[in-house]
């Protein structure tokens, strides 16, 4: 074992050793108060100031992460963030968690990850292990970090540790957080691998180590490749369903009696987030260099897309219906994060279906008890939420369930409405307004 081996575990294992979080957002942050209450010294390196000021006030501004939370570890002084990242010397272990962006090509963009890891090359010095978080395309370890960090002279395994950890956070999730999930561990090497689980094994219930990187990377890729798959197989359900008239919902639920053998997936009006739209399009570039066409993936891309579209098809129908054409009709949309619980709105599909409404002449308005105001990138539109009531919903010639946040009343929202358009099944159950709802 070499002497850098040997000091990092016994820093390790005394729980002496220094951590550093490149980048703290929805994995970042997380990650790196689960180490300060871990009791490792702990620092996140950021390069918006804000965020890390916000830290060092005892401020969250991720909702999974409790104020309370964070200020204890400052207070504690197991915890700190900073933008000068000459500090990433002092770390014995650092971890990037930076994001990786689709180009407007649907190409990845590791920019995040080239501009983290000339950070840590400036920096890096014998005795350090460096893991990547970012979910990226197999291969990202070793062909992209290994050859900047074996630049600086510096050896694998004899020096520094490498390897790739594939996040699994689940924001909004209150039974499953940093701690309770199992980590995934893959090294550039056996050497790499061993450090890596052990740092994490001081803080996580259960580590599984894999042979390498690359199948620690596929192995994130498959998760949410198998997630954006299924989806778009019952999306495609619903359409089929809708066309046949049978309920989708009912279906699934009879389906899911089964003991084995099915996993209930459920339709929706299109997927948004950092990880299921995106993520699948780093396998398909990475296959595609190679030669090989991954046909599910873009199949279940193409299907998932048209959902929004499906949703004003919806709209205009149900509308239809109370003869209403959709120009002029005032329709609320109920949420619109990408999920349930939670503030994020990347790549959300009410985007796309308030756009579509509002170039179709119709008058939009948006309640949401996690978003105060959105931006429409293509036309430019900013919209800020309005608060519900009986006479916004009541108002509203079509009330459309984009996001089913828990803390909303849809027994009340759809006595009130005309029309409810409802993409999530919130309103199964109240047999008295069935007249009035329109189901995916
Ligand atoms: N959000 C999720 O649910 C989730 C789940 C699993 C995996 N992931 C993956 O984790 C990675 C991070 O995602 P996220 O949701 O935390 O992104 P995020 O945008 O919430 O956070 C990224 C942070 O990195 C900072 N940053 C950007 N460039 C930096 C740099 N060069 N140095 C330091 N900080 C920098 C940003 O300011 C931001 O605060 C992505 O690869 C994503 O695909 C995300």
């Amino acid at each position: 074992m070499s002497e850098n081996k040997k000091k990092l575990l016994d820093k390790i294992s005394a729980h002496d050793a220094r951590v550093g979080v490149v980048g703290l957002g929805y994995v970042g942050l997380p990650l790196l108060v689960e180490f300060a209450r871990g009791g490792f010294n702990s620092t996140g390196f950021e390069v918006d100031a804000k965020k890390a000021e916000a830290i060092n006030r005892g401020e969250s501004y991720i909702p999974d992460i409790p104020t309370a939370q964070v200020a204890e570890m400052v207070e504690a002084k197991r915890l700190g963030a900073t933008t000068d990242f000459a500090q990433l010397k002092e770390q014995d272990v650092i971890i990037i968690c930076v994001p990786t962006p689709l180009r407007k090509t649907k190409d990845p963009d590791v920019s995040y990850i080239l501009a983290a890891s000339e950070k840590i090359q400036a920096c890096l010095r014998p005795g350090q292990l460096i893991i990547l978080e970012s979910t990226t395309y197999p291969g990202t370890t070793d062909e992209v970090l290994k050859p900047m960090l074996d630049a600086t002279g510096l050896k694998l395994d004899e020096d520094y540790f490498l390897a790739f950890s594939p996040e699994r956070v689940d924001p909004g999730n209150e039974k499953f957080n940093t701690k309770n999930i199992t980590k995934v561990v893959g090294g550039v090497s056996e050497t790499s691998a061993q450090v890596a689980s052990v740092v994490y094994g001081a803080i996580v219930d259960k580590v599984h180590t894999v042979s390498s990187a690359r199948v620690a990377e596929a192995c994130k890729l498959l998760e949410n490749t198998f997630r954006a798959v299924n989806i778009g197989l019952v999306n495609e359900l619903a359409r089929l369903c809708d066309t046949l008239g049978i309920d989708t919902w009912e279906v699934i639920a009879a389906a899911a009696t089964k003991p084995f053998g099915f996993m209930p997936f459920y339709p929706g009006p299109g997927i948004g987030g950092h990880c299921i739209p995106l993520d699948p399009h780093y396998l398909s570039w990475k296959a595609r260099m190679h030669g090989f066409e991954a046909r599910f993936i873009s199949l279940a891309e193409e299907v998932n897309s048209r959902m929004p579209d499906h949703v004003v098809d919806l709209v205009t129908r149900g509308l239809n219906n109370h003869r209403k054409p959709v120009n002029g009709s005032k329709v609320l949309i109920m949420g619109v994060a990408y999920k349930r619980d939670i503030d994020d709105m990347r790549e959300s599909p009410a985007l796309g279906i308030i756009e579509k409404l509002q170039s179709l002449g119709a008058e939009t308005q948006f309640h949401d008890p996690y978003v105060e105001e959105i931006h429409l990138e293509g036309n430019g539109h900013r919209l800020r939420g309005i608060a519900l009531s009986v006479e916004a919903v009541s108002e509203a010639d079509c009330v459309v369930i984009v996001t089913d946040h828990r803390n909303i009343d849809y027994a009340w929202l759809t006595e009130h409405a005309k029309l409810v358009i409802d993409t999530r099944n919130s309103t199964r159950g109240l047999n008295d307004f069935e007249d009035k709802i329109i189901r995916l």
